[in-house]
């Protein structure tokens, strides 16, 4: 089958990749000259754990190819699946800029019929957008059937994802099975359940399911601090949690809250739907508040352990990435963290693993450290802001030596509170 993805990012990018090693003919389109020239060259040019191996491989084999031609990608495809970007405006709802550029550009270079899937995170408006510039645009005798097919990928885990995935849903019109069906074929060698359904179902399947990862989030960031003030641990707590089938152990580890470009966007632009069609949804702007309330806990932390004048001291942190294995920086609270601390006249050193050039993209003047220990000489106290694997293997008796003052505060609950106790440092984790 020839299929086309336009929008080359983590969604697209897994998606096309996906679809190629399954035997398929994929051409993946974006605007992007620089990107479709690295990727012509099998260089993915942000990190995903084995999709540089999975694209070099496909190259070779010629299932997939890259262009920044829409009507090369779209000519002989039945399949064109959009992945592009729609980012948060600044009222909370999505910016679908992109998602209307795409389509006029290709009801103007459809040239047959075609099955257009949305992967895209969009309000169920959008498909009516898209339905009618498609139909005003395209080119008379011309037919689509237009396809809600919500993704579920979490970055760093996207490639085993795609190929495990936990559920298949796909949006169809009334009376469009046939489509549906279409569709699911491409997908039946990955065993997962199929959930037909209509498009505006498809649509609140996703945006409730982000909404709902949001919420255990913090849910569990609320019930660690309530454990701080009565003197309970909640990685405890979470755990005794999870043997409940009902309540399951996913998503309750508690931390510096949600970041990411998904979870934040998503849950903003489900408050404004809702805000659009007169309600007022008031537990979802609890969730979002909530975040933003454990970004000012973990400040007061800091204050707690060295003074409310941040003025002068030197805070060294490790991690900036939004979630350990990415590269990827966005909405990371990390970084809104440090620039409170900085704010408030703090001097801030880090490091990261792997997010320290995008970080520099967004923070220019951010101190950046080669390792941990550049990172603690000299510095008042070191907090952790991303639960890396590899920040366990620091070795903190050489990090109490070089710090001001043996304090860490663990944003993230990393580390063994028992062993840097015995270390000697005072130690702060999150509601324990
Ligand atoms: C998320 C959804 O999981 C995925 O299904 C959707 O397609 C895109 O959005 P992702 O953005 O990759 O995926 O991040 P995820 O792994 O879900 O983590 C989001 C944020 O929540 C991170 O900042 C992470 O550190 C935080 N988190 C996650 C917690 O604080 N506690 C948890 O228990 C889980």
């Amino acid at each position: 089958m020839n299929i086309c993805v336009v929008g080359a990012g983590y969604v697209g990018l897994v998606t096309g990749v996906g679809l190629a090693e399954l035997g398929h003919k994929v051409s993946c389109v974006d605007v992007d000259k620089k990107k479709i020239d690295k990727l012509k060259r099998g260089i993915v040019p942000f990190y995903e754990r084995d999709l540089e191996r999975l694209v070099r491989k496909n190259l070779e084999v010629k299932n997939i190819s890259f262009t920044t031609d829409l009507e090369e990608g779209l000519k002989d495809s039945l399949f064109v699946f959009i992945a592009v970007g729609t980012p948060s405006r600044e009222n909370g709802e999505a910016d679908l800029s992109q998602i209307i550029q795409v389509t006029e550009n290709m009801a103007a270079f459809m040239q047959d019929y075609k099955i257009i899937v949305i992967k895209s995170t969009v309000p169920a408006d959008a498909f009516q957008l898209i339905r009618k510039i498609l139909t005003k645009k395209k080119r008379e005798g011309i037919d689509f059937d237009l396809v809600s097919n919500p993704e579920f990928l979490r970055e760093g885990e996207a490639v085993y994802d795609f190929f495990h995935p936990t559920r298949i849903v796909i949006g169809v019109d009334e009376g469009k099975e046939e489509v549906a069906e279409k569709l699911a074929e491409l997908f039946r060698p990955l065993n997962a359940p199929i959930i037909k359904t209509s498009i505006i179902n498809a649509q609140m399947i996703k945006y409730a399911s982000n909404v709902f990862l949001a919420s255990r989030i913090s849910f569990i960031n609320e019930i660690a601090n309530i454990c701080e003030k009565v003197g309970a641990d909640v990685e405890e707590i979470a755990r005794g949690m999870s043997f409940d089938k009902r309540l399951g152990d996913g998503y309750l580890k508690p931390g510096i809250g949600f970041g990411g470009p998904c979870l934040i966007k998503d849950l903003k632009a489900l408050i404004k739907i809702a805000e659009t069609y007169g309600y007022e949804a008031q537990h979802l702007k609890s969730i979002l508040a909530k975040n933003e309330h454990q970004v000012k806990h973990i400040l007061l932390k800091v204050k707690k352990v060295l003074g409310d004048f941040l003025y002068g001291k030197t805070i060294g942190v490790l991690g900036l990435t939004f979630k350990p294995g990415t590269n990827d920086v966005r909405s990371s609270l990390a970084l809104r963290i440090i620039d409170l601390l900085r704010k408030e006249g703090a001097q801030v050193k880090a490091y990261d693993p792997w997010g320290m050039e995008e970080a520099k993209l967004c923070l220019s003047d951010l101190n950046l450290c080669k390792d941990p220990y550049e990172v603690a000489l000299g510095a008042d106290m070191l907090l952790i802001l991303t639960g890396w694997e590899e920040f366990k293997k620091i070795d903190f008796a050489r990090i109490k030596k070089i710090l001001k003052e043996p304090i860490i505060v663990d944003g993230v609950n990393l580390l063994d509170p028992e062993k840097m106790r015995a270390l000697g440092f005072m130690y702060k984790g999150v509601g324990r």
